[in-house]
This record gives C-alpha cells, sequence and structure tokens, in this order.
C-alpha cells in the first residue's frame, strides 16, 4: 500500500456504463495516466486459458498469474495490452477471455497480485483508475470516486454497437445476447465474495443513460476542481 494516496480519480461501474471513454476523456485532459484495471484481469485470464489451467483451480489460476508478464500502456491515447512482449490488447476483447474472466478476477490471490500492480501503474503524478473496486479496494482514500451506470438496455446496445462485446450472435440477436452476457457478468462480478462490484459509499453516483460522453467528462472534471485535485 503507498503510504499517501496520490492525485487520483477512482471511476467504478458496470460493463458498457461508459466508464473506458470517460475515464480516457478525463485522463488526456489532465494529462495523467489511465489505468484500465479490467484489462489487467483479461491479460491475466488470457495467460490462465494459455496455460490450459482448469478455472476452478484457484491455487493453479494464481500460479499462473503470478508467473504472468503483465503489461500495459499508461498512456490514455495509445492503451495497449501485453503478454510478455506480445500486443494481445486484441485477443483480451474476445469471447474466449470475455467468458472466463469474471472467473479468473474472483481469485483472491489474484486480485491482490493485480491491485499491487495497478496501485504500481497509477504512478504518482495524477491517475484516472477505471475498474469495479477501485473506490472500495485499490485506492479507498481517493479524493475523487465516481460510480458510473447507465440502463441495461443503454449498456447493452453500446457494448454491441463497440463491436468487441465479446459475444459471437447472429446480427439480430446481438443486443439480446450482449444483454444477457452483461447481466450474467453482472451477477458474478456483484456476487464473489473478493472485492465485489459496489459503488463506495462515497462515491457520486452518475448515470450516463441520457448523457453523451463529453458531458460525464466534464462533470468528472467539476469533481475533480471540486476536490482541488486540478486548477
Ligand atoms: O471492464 P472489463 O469488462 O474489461 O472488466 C473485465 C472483468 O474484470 C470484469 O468482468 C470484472 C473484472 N474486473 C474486476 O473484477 N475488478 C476490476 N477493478 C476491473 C475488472
Amino acid at each position: 500500500m503507498p503510504t499517501a494516496t496520490p492525485s487520483v480519480i477512482a471511476l467504478d461501474g458496470p460493463s458498457g456504463s461508459g466508464k473506458s471513454t470517460v475515464a480516457r476523456g478525463v485522463a488526456t485532459t489532465l494529462g495523467w495516466r489511465y489505468v484500465d484495471t479490467g484489462a489487467t484481469y483479461r491479460i491475466a485470464t488470457l495467460a490462465v486459458l494459455r496455460a490450459g489451467t482448469d478455472l476452478s483451480d484457484a491455487d493453479a489460476v494464481a500460479a499462473v498469474v503470478t508467473g504472468a508478464d503483465i503489461r500495459l500502456s499508461t498512456d490514455p491515447a495509445r492503451p495497449c495490452a501485453e503478454l510478455g512482449a506480445e500486443d494481445v490488447s486484441a485477443v483480451i476483447r474476445g469471447p474466449e477471455v470475455t467468458a472466463a474472466v469474471s472467473a479468473v478476477s474472483a481469485v483472491p490471490a489474484v486480485r491482490s497480485l493485480l491491485v499491487d500492480l495497478q496501485r504500481h501503474l497509477a504512478g504518482v503524478d495524477g491517475a484516472v483508475l477505471e475498474g469495479r473496486d477501485i473506490g472500495t479496494a485499490v485506492f479507498p482514500d481517493a479524493p475523487v470516486k465516481v460510480y458510473l451506470d447507465a440502463s441495461p438496455e443503454v449498456r447493452a446496445s453500446r457494448r454491441a454497437a463497440d463491436g468487441d462485446a465479446g459475444v459471437t450472435a447472429p446480427a439480430e440477436h446481438l443486443v439480446a445476447t450482449v444483454s444477457a452476457d452483461l447481466a450474467r457478468r453482472d451477477r458474478l462480478d456483484s456476487s464473489r465474495a473478493a472485492s465485489p462490484l459496489s459503488a463506495a459509499d462515497d462515491a457520486v453516483h452518475l448515470d450516463s443513460s441520457a448523457l453523451d460522453a463529453a458531458a460525464v467528462v466534464q462533470r468528472v472534471l467539476a469533481l475533480a476542481r471540486d476536490a482541488g485535485l486540478v486548477e
């Protein structure tokens, strides 16, 4: 645990809430680091799948993740995920990783390893972190905490429109399939014992259903100004 919480904006919320776009927009405006913590769980999951590990064997999963060389760029203009020297930015958004990531991220030893990595990636000069447990576990003292949400319908259409929703389905069934997958992951991510998806008590709740990303970015920047993080 770092001795003092650096300038951190914690952005938590479920998939499709608009976190990534908003977090990158805020980090770009401020010239801060951007840490996509979900990507660290996805890279770890890819390592576990490639090792052929039984997902229900928590010790084996943790052992693979301990030995994995997980690398993440913190440049909001060039988010890049690597496993060793390999650029895995595309493959970690695919259906295999998306189907397995909730199981891998539920393993407490995996979380503890990756939370250390995420704190390290945040550095000390200002960072926007997006995830599920930033305000509750990674940086519980973050001066700005936002919990971003949107209606299930809006979240499913956004993920379907992204083209990287992590499911395969015929076009006419895409939104329904994405919607079912989001509901499955919400259930797993919210019900796990270790750091479940939940809003910190002191988080500001924003609903992005009727707001575009630029408007949410402005709200978050206003919160950062109110907290004295930026001028
Ligand atoms: O944000 P995402 O969809 O890329 O996240 C992938 C998975 O990683 C998500 O289903 C839950 C997990 N996750 C987590 O447990 N804690 C985080 N801080 C970020 C993601």
